[in-house]
Order: structure tokens, then sequence, then C-alpha cells
């Protein structure tokens, strides 16, 4: 199996998932860039506002890949204002995807949870998604139990799920 991780982190709290995931699956680790560097956590929230109010965010620097390669791939960020940071939306857009396998992770400080993955199904609208982790400071998921679980689904073979 082919394991990919395509993620953004601007502060550090994604990126663990991220590099716990690629110890556990020796999954080959996609970080995704914007175009702008966003500074640190205040001002990119006041960056992301005025982008909110303008309607417009800069692109992702990061060149768009062809994941149809991959059996699972795996996709990891932060809740930006309710959901997906804007640029990288235009990433996976630019991106080749298969009716693979995809698991999104997600951190936030509370909210957003079912807003970013609902945005990851619109945008992957053939795509299997499954085991859906998201992590907020007053509700944190445990990454490693996380990991079993995923590890134990993915190692049965697909005809003896739901038996
Ligand atoms: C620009 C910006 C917007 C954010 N918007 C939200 C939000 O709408 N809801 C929320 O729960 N957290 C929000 N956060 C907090 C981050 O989602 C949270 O700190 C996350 O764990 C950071 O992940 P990272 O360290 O991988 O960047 C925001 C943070 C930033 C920098």
């Amino acid at each position: 199996m082919k394991y990919a991780v395509v993620y953004f982190s601007l502060t550090g709290e994604t990126e663990k998932v991220a590099r716990a995931i690629a110890e556990r699956f020796g999954a080959e680790l996609f970080p995704v860039e914007p175009q702008e560097d966003y500074g640190g956590f205040a001002r990119a929230v006041a960056r992301v506002v005025a982008e909110r109010l303008r309607g417009k965010s800069p692109a992702a620097k990061t060149p768009p890949r062809d994941f149809t390669g991959y059996d699972v791939v795996f996709i990891g960020f932060p809740v930006w204002a309710g959901t997906m940071p804007a640029f990288m939306q235009d990433y996976i857009r630019a991106c080749r995807f298969g009716e693979q396998t995809v698991i999104p992770f997600v951190t936030a400080a509370g909210t957003g949870k079912l807003s970013a993955l609902q945005t990851v199904g619109e945008l992957l609208p053939g795509a299997s998604i499954e085991h859906y982790y998201f992590s907020s400071k007053p509700a944190p998921m445990d990454a490693q139990a996380w990991l079993s679980g995923v590890a134990a689904d993915l190692a049965e073979p697909k005809g003896a799920k739901g038996k």
C-alpha cells in the first residue's frame, strides 16, 4: 500500500499528527505552502480576516501533484475561519486524486469540525472519506489511539468490512 500525507501547518499542531502518520505508515509527506508566508498566529488571523472581507486569498506556492498512485491519502490542516485554509482548498482542487481512501486530520482551537469535513467532501467527491481525526483544545483526540484504529482497519481485507 502507498500512503501520502498532504498537509499544511502554521504553528506545528497539524504537523505533529502528520509526522506521527508518516512514522506509523511509512507515508510520504507533502507539505503545502502558501504563496506568501502568513507569519505568526496573530498576523495570520488578521490576514485571513482581511482576505475574507476582500473575498480573495493567495494561491499555494507548492506545485500541484498527481496523487492517483497512492492507495490512501491523508489530508491535514488547521481550521482557519471555520474550515480548510482557502489556499489549501485551491491546492487540493488543482491536484489529481482518484477514488482512493482519503483520511482527513484537522486541528483547531474549538470550532469547524463539521464544516472542515464537509469542505473535504466537496473538494473530493469521488473519494472514500474515512476515519476523520479532529482535535481541538477543549476536546483533544489521541493521535496514537486513532492511528492504531486506522492501521487495524486498513489491514482488514475490504470484503471483510461490515461483517
Ligand atoms: C488564521 C487563523 C484562523 C483560525 N481560525 C480558527 C477557527 O475558525 N476555529 C478554530 O477553532 N480555530 C481557529 N484557529 C486556530 C487553529 O485552527 C489551531 O490553533 C490549530 O491547531 C493550528 O494548527 P497548526 O499549528 O497546524 O497551524 C485559527 C488559527 C489561525 C492562525
